[in-house]
């Protein structure tokens, strides 16, 4: 075998699509893929490929610093591809703890067990810290984020990532650690967990649930299909510079209301509802505190250094995850059983 990656967060939304691509894609990499399997983690995502002969999975917290010190030794991993993570910014709100705990902690563990095993022989390694484009902020109506915008976290959850991303950098810095750090905009797609806006608006119009939007419903957000963001993972991996940073967006914003509309009338036909039956479930209420007005990436960079650029339209990609959470029910009843309801009933009641 070529090389040992590691891939932390291999079995939620976005790793598991990573993990697919690097296992089809690269049968010459042994692909590890190190999850705790939280209430976001789910190996079902991954059934297709599970019996790969370079594929393993390590049932393994990131918070563990003695057990992230075993799975290094264990396997001498050439290259980290790291997305363990607690990612929603609701939860962040009520749990603040978890995620400085799990997104600041767990990276300092997973920094210092690679920084031990590859002390002096840097060359050819490489620590790839996946993050989000919220760690700039919020944005009013114009302008976009740039790889140099300042950092202007506002959530426990992106104050958490920024504090990753500086010990990141900090440790390429002092150490020498050969890193890269990717700030992407909002993913959707097949996989995503129902609480975040796209799936648990599919989840709830499916089942003539209320959809909550908070407050005037006019925040905007910059969406990519997660297949898209997997292959910009893939290429900066293997082609990105050293110390660099990338902004991956969709060239796609929407406001949260337009988007929704655009869901229901989709819904309405998938469903064989009368036009306007779905978008009747829409319901305004209370915001989401600190809620970040507009989030909008400028991925010129990757764009022009790397050649990468969105496949999929937004049209295609809502049309294919439609499709995929209609055809996969008993995924889907298999995630919104048992804390969901508790998790359902805290939030929106
Ligand atoms: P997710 O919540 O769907 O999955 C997170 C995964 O990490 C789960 O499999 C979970 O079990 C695992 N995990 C959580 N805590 C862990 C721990 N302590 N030890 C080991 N594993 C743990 O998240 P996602 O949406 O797939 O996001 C993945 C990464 O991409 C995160 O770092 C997130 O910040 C970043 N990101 C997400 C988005 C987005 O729109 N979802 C956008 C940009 C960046
Ligand atoms: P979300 O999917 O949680 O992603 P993020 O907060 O990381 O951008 O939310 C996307 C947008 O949708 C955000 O402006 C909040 C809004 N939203 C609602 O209006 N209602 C909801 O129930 C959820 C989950 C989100």
């Amino acid at each position: 075998m070529e090389k040992c990656i590691l891939i932390t967060g291999g079995a939620g939304f976005i790793g598991s699509h990573v993990v697919r691509q690097f296992v089809n894609k690269y049968q010459n990499y042994v692909i590890v893929n190190a999850d705790a399997l939280t209430y976001a983690g789910n190996l079902e995502n991954l059934m297709d490929i599970e019996h790969s002969p370079n594929y393993r999975f390590e049932h393994v917290n990131i918070n563990d610093a003695v057990a992230i010190q075993a799975l290094f030794a264990k396997y001498q991993f050439d290259g980290v591809i790291h997305l363990a993570a607690e990612s929603h910014v609701d939860r962040s709100i009520t749990d603040p703890n978890a995620f400085i705990q799990t997104n600041v902690m767990g990276t300092a563990n997973l920094l210092n067990a690679a920084k031990e095993l590859w002390k002096g022989k840097e060359e050819g390694k490489r620590f790839y810290h996946v993050s989000t484009d919220e760690v700039y902020g919020s944005l009013s109506e114009t302008g976009f984020f740039l790889e140099t915008t300042p950092y202007d976290p506002q959530s426990p959850y992106s104050a958490s990532k920024a504090a990753s991303d500086h010990l990141v950098r900090a440790y390429g810095n002092t150490y020498h650690l050969p890193f890269v750090i990717t700030n992407c905009s909002n993913n959707y797609g097949p996989n995503q967990f129902p609480e975040k806006l796209i799936p648990l608006f599919i989840h709830n119009i499916k089942n003539n649930k209320q959809l909550p939007v908070y407050g005037d419903g006019k925040y905007t957000r910059d969406w990519l299909f997660v297949e898209d963001h997997a292959v910009a993972i893939d290429l900066v991996f293997h082609s990105g510079k050293n110390g660099e940073t990338y902004n991956i967006g969709g060239f796609n914003e929407w406001q949260n209301i337009e988007l929704i509309k655009l869901l229901c009338q989709k819904m309405d036909g998938k469903l064989g509802r009368e036009a306007g039956t779905c978008a009747q479930l829409i319901t305004y209420i209370k915001d989401r505190p600190g809620h970040d007005r507009r989030y909008a990436i400028d991925a010129t960079k990757i764009n022009k250094e790397l050649g990468w650029y969105p496949s999929v339209t937004f049209e295609e990609g809502l049309a294919k995850t439609i499709d995929w959470y209609l055809a996969n029910e008993e995924w889907l009843n298999n995630v919104t059983s048992g804390d969901y309801q508790k998790y359902y009933a805290k939030q929106y009641n």
